[in-house]
């Protein structure tokens, strides 16, 4: 299966970010275990980052026009905020889990909202950049039942 991970604002700066709450893996070493681990199964695993909102709806259009079967998406503070990006993943249609690395139910008040958690297959958070993979595991998991 073709397999993408979206990562919203910021989350370049992965490493050096507030590493208490986001750890210390850069956004690259975080997404070379992934592609290490996809195709070993069999998948193909591609990954992409933006800061910006409409390039993060133009990235999900791209996904279905390129027969994406699955994301890994994690909206950083756009999880909170984008209607366009939730309507985009709506409109595409593609499977989706939702990943943050920070705990977000623990921080504050603004963070306990995602416009992206009642239409994802599931939502992993606070296991900093291992949630990926756990994301990762969990749809191979559903390509191979
Ligand atoms: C985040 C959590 C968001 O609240 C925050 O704005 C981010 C990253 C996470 O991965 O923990 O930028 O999505």
């Amino acid at each position: 299966a073709k397999i993408l991970v979206i990562n919203g604002p910021n989350l370049n700066l992965l490493g050096s970010r507030e590493p208490q709450q986001y750890g210390h893996r850069t956004l690259q070493e975080i997404m070379e275990d992934l592609e290490r681990f996809a195709g070993a199964c069999g998948h193909e695993l591609t990954h992409t980052q933006n800061n910006s909102e409409g390039g993060l709806v133009d990235t999900v259009h791209r996904a279905a026009s390129e027969g994406i079967d699955y994301i890994i998406l994690n909206p950083a503070g756009y999880t909170h905020t984008s209607i366009v990006l939730r309507d985009a993943m709506i409109a595409v249609g593609i499977p989706f889990v939702e990943v943050h690395l920070s705990l977000v139910h623990a921080r504050e008040p603004f963070r306990q909202k995602s416009y992206f958690s009642d239409v994802a297959i599931g939502v992993i958070t606070g296991f900093q950049g291992e949630g990926y993979m756990l994301a990762l595991q969990a749809i191979v998991n559903r390509i191979e039942p």
